[in-house]
């Protein structure tokens, strides 16, 4: 039988209808797109935001949000189509199940872990170092550096990491809450997302009165800048360079799609969420990062404003409001939490996907006799995400995770061209506009950006990759119920 035997829409469609026994339908618009933002803003725009303008955009990292903007534009639009027409959970992966056939769109799912596991990991782990910082902030004093920090990092007075304790006790928490259910989840994820957007807001509006014109000027690196020689690190090149370090704060809004099993209106409500929460960002980080390069000039993001960097910006140019540098860091830490919600949540629904398809093992589709999650398989991802945000540094993860998520992205884009040409005739609630461009548009530029990531994130990104081809022959392959027409 062909590798990529494809699943038949009507049979993806049944299998959405039967919520019956399944999980259940308790998410609207609202909570939808709440989602999406909880996902979406976190470590990219707190911390990303001056890195990109000290790095390589100056104060023109605002057009690089807007390019970074457009590139996962395309891609919503794509991840928009196929949610509104095939509200089913597991996103790209069943998407690709039915477009592009079962090997390519295991290879995806594989592909997600990068992005939703270790995207949590990466982000629990921020999340300890944030909580350290606020803990010496209030005078509190900090975790001792053995019970914060992996066995691969040694302090510069030579003591050396034990577990990252924090960052598995807020997967911990956050798994709990998923368990208890997905309505709660939303909840708290709602509280989150306000508190987090307030803040932000807040930031922009005070900010505003204190952006001095003359830190615009000029507007992009000037190429005689020392240590800017290189393409992306001065002018039109930088601002391009700058996009690809401000990707990763978009990451997020496809996390929506995995959810469309809970929503209660699919066809209506997942394009909203999922476009919905991107505008949302969209908007916020153009103000954001207006502000915080106004207020602060780019140059001091390279050396003294380089860590905390709002916090930075607010403490030195923004008299009187001290308090606001706390309350950011409070924003942050709620920021981070939601993150890390989301991500578990959309790859707990990703592996109940799979387990449904016999690709995975059935434990990971059982679901709790009450609360009508997937319980089980919860715990495992918790278990699974506590080993690398407890053991392991953060720095490569961050990459790997924007390389899941480019790989994925290229995927639905190529699936939603590919389903235009063999099932034309396929009721599609929302239509992605002007296709084949604006799926090509997504493709050419997703790809541009994976090859625009290290080389060594590539080499590690290919053994996962390896090992995904592994198990699959190993044991999804055999125990497919396509295959074996279960
Ligand atoms: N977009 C998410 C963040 O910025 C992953 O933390």
């Amino acid at each position: 039988m062909s590798l990529f035997i494809k699943k038949p829409l009507a049979q993806l469609m049944a299998q959405g209808d039967d919520s019956e026994k399944g999980l259940k339908r308790t998410l609207g618009a609202g909570n939808l797109v709440a989602l999406g933002i909880g996902a979406i803003i976190g470590a990219g725009l707190f911390v990303r935001t001056a890195a990109a303008a000290g790095e390589a955009a100056g104060p023109a990292v605002i057009i690089s949000y807007i390019i970074a903007a457009i590139a996962c534009a395309f891609a919503g639009l794509c991840y928009a189509e196929f949610a509104s027409m095939i509200p089913v959970a597991g996103s790209a992966y069943t998407y690709a199940y039915v477009t592009l056939g079962e090997f390519l769109a295991w290879i995806i799912a594989w592909a997600l872990v990068l992005e939703y596991a270790l995207a949590a990991a990466t982000v629990s782990i921020a999340w300890s170092e944030y909580l350290n910082n606020l803990l010496v902030s209030f005078d509190i004093g900090a975790i001792p550096y053995q019970w914060c920090h992996s066995p691969m990092e040694v302090s510069m007075g030579g003591v050396r990491g034990i577990v990252n304790f924090p960052a598995i006790s807020i997967l911990l928490i956050l798994t709990l809450v998923l368990i208890k259910g997905t309505k709660e989840s939303a909840l708290v994820n709602a509280i989150i997302v306000f508190v987090k957007v307030g803040i932000v807001l807040l930031f922009i509006f005070v900010g505003w009165q204190f952006i001095k014109p003359e830190n615009y000027h000029p507007f992009l690196i000037p190429i005689e800048t020392a240590g800017h020689e290189s393409f992306n690190k001065h002018g039109w090149g930088g601002v391009l360079g700058g996009s690809a370090i401000v990707f990763f704060a978009f990451i997020g809004f496809d996390a929506v799609s995995t959810a469309a099993q809970e929503a209660k209106n699919p066809k209506r409500d997942m394009p909203i969420g999922i476009l919905g929460s991107l505008i949302i960002c969209t908007i916020l980080y153009i103000l954001f990062s207006r502000v915080l390069t106004g207020v602060a000039n780019w140059e001091e993001f390279k050396t003294v404003g380089k860590e905390a960097s709002v916090a930075y910006a607010i403490q030195n140019y923004m008299h009187g409001y001290g308090w606001l540098a706390n309350l950011v860091t409070v924003a942050i830490l709620a920021g981070f939490s939601s993150v890390i919600l989301v991500m578990l949540m959309g790859q707990s629904r990703v592996f109940y996907t799979m387990s449904k398809d016999g690709l995975i093992p059935k434990i990971f589709s059982d679901l709790h006799p009450v609360y009508r999650t997937p319980h089980k398989s919860n715990i495992i991802l918790f278990v699974f995400v506590g080993v690398f945000a407890g053991f392991i540094p953060g720095e490569m993860a961050g990459d790997l995770t924007s390389i899941g998520t480019l790989f994925a992205f290229v995927m639905v884009c190529a699936g939603i061209w590919v389903m235009r040409v063999r099932n034309p005739e396929a009721v599609r609630p929302f239509r992605t506009p002007f296709v084949p461009l604006v799926p090509f548009l997504g493709i050419t530029i997703c790809v541009g950006m994976i090859f625009s990531l290290p080389k060594n994130t590539l080499i590690a990104a290919g053994a996962w990759m390896i090992l995904g081809l592994i198990v699959y022959f190993s044991y999804s392959k055999r125990n497919s119920y396509l295959r074996n027409n279960k």
